[in-house]
C-alpha cells in the first residue's frame, strides 16, 4: 500500500479536531496510551468517512514511539505528524509530565524527523503555560534545545529539588517543546520537511475540565473570564491554526512556535491578570 500517512498521537480533541480538518483522504494511525480512547476517536471518524487506524502506544517509551511509526509505515511514507498527546499538571505527578510532556515528545519529534517524507509537515501542541514561566539562561534554553534526548532527564534544571510542583514541571517541558522544535526544524529541513508548535491559552478537552476541577480550577477560570477573549478556546480553533501551518500557505514556516490563547499571556504581563493585579 502507497498512501498519504498521517501519524497522530493522543486521541483527545485536540488531535481529533486537526485530524478532521487535514487528514480526509489519508490513511490516519491515531496513538494512545488508552487504546479505548484511540478507538473511541477511531470510531467517530471512520464512521464519518475518515480512514483511522487505531493503536495503543505511550509516548513516554521510545521502543512504543518507534512501534508506532512501524505500523504507520506499513501504509506509506509519513507525511503528516500531529503530536497531541500530553499530560496536564492536575493529571499526573511530576516525572509522569517530565517523561510523557518533555522527554516523549522529544524522542517523537527525533524519530519522526528520520523519516518524514519530503515536503512532510508536524504540529505538537506545547502551551500558553511555557510562556508564563520566567526567561532561563540561553545556556538552559540550549541545553533543553540540543541536550540527546536520552540525557535531557538528567540534566540539572529538571532534577527533583529544582522543581516546585507539577504545574513547573509542565512549564518546563512546554518550554523544552519549544525549543526541541527549534533544534528538530533544523533537521526536519534537511529532509525537505517542516515542523512547528502551537501553544494554546485554555481549550475545553477532558484535559482541561479535569484542570478546571483540579486544585487549581479558580485559577483557570479566572483566566479565562479576564483574558481579553474573555472566554476559553475549542478545539476547532486551535485546527484553524494547524491548518495554516500544515498547508502550503505555511510553506515559510518551521521551527516556530504560535501562542493562541484569547491574550492570557498578554493579560498575565501586562493586564488584569498580572500577579497580585
Ligand atoms: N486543553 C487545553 O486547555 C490545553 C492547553 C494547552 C495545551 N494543551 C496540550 O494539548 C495536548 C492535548 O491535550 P487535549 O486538551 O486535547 O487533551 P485530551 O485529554 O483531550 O487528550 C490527551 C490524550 O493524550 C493521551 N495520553 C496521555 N498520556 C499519554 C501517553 N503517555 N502516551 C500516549 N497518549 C497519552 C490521553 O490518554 C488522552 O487521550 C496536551 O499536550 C496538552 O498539554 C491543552
Amino acid at each position: 500500500m502507497n498512501r498519504e500517512v498521517m501519524l497522530v498521537t493522543g486521541a483527545g480533541q485536540i488531535s481529533m479536531a486537526i485530524a478532521r480538518r487535514l487528514g480526509f483522504g489519508k490513511k490516519i494511525v491515531l496513538g494512545d496510551r488508552k487504546i479505548e480512547n484511540a478507538m473511541a476517536i477511531a470510531k467517530i471518524m471512520n464512521e464519518a468517512g475518515f480512514d483511522v487506524e487505531p493503536f495503543q502506544m505511550d509516548l513516554s517509551h521510545r521502543e512504543s514511539i518507534l512501534a508506532i511509526i512501524a505500523e504507520a509505515q506499513k501504509y506509506g511514507e509519513i507525511r503528516y505528524l500531529v503530536n497531541g498527546a500530553g499530560v496536564s499538571p492536575s493529571q499526573a505527578p511530576i516525572e509522569a509530565i517530565l517523561k510523557v510532556d518533555l522527554y516523549g515528545t522529544a524522542v517523537l519529534l527525533e524519530e519522526v524527523g528520520k523519516v518524514i517524507a519530503s515536503g512532510g509537515c508536524g504540529v505538537t501542541i506545547s502551551s500558553q503555560s511555557g510562556w508564563r514561566m520566567p526567561q532561563l539562561s540561553a545556556e538552559e534554553d540550549r541545553q533543553l534545545a540540543m541536550t540527546p534526548t536520552e540525557s535531557l532527564l538528567s540534566l540539572s534544571l529538571l532534577q527533583p529539588q529544582n522543581i516546585r510542583d507539577t504545574l513547573h514541571a509542565y512549564q518546563l517541558a512546554k518550554r523544552c517543546n519549544e525549543k526541541r522544535v527549534m533544534a528538530e526544524c533544523v533537521r526536519w529541513g534537511e529532509r525537505g520537511a517542516r515542523l512547528n508548535a502551537i501553544a494554546p491559552g485554555i481549550i475545553v478537552t477532558p484535559l482541561a475540565i479535569d484542570e478546571f476541577n483540579g486544585p487549581r480550577g479558580d485559577f483557570y477560570k479566572n483566566m479565562f473570564a479576564k483574558c481579553p477573549a474573555g472566554r476559553p478556546g475549542t478545539a476547532d480553533e486551535v485546527a484553524n491554526v494547524a491548518e495554516l501551518l500544515m498547508s502550503d500557505r505555511g510553506a515559510f514556516i518551521t521551527g516556530s512556535t504560535f501562542l493562541m490563547d484569547g491574550g492570557a499571556t498578554s493579560s498575565y504581563y501586562y493586564g488584569p491578570l498580572q500577579p497580585g493585579a
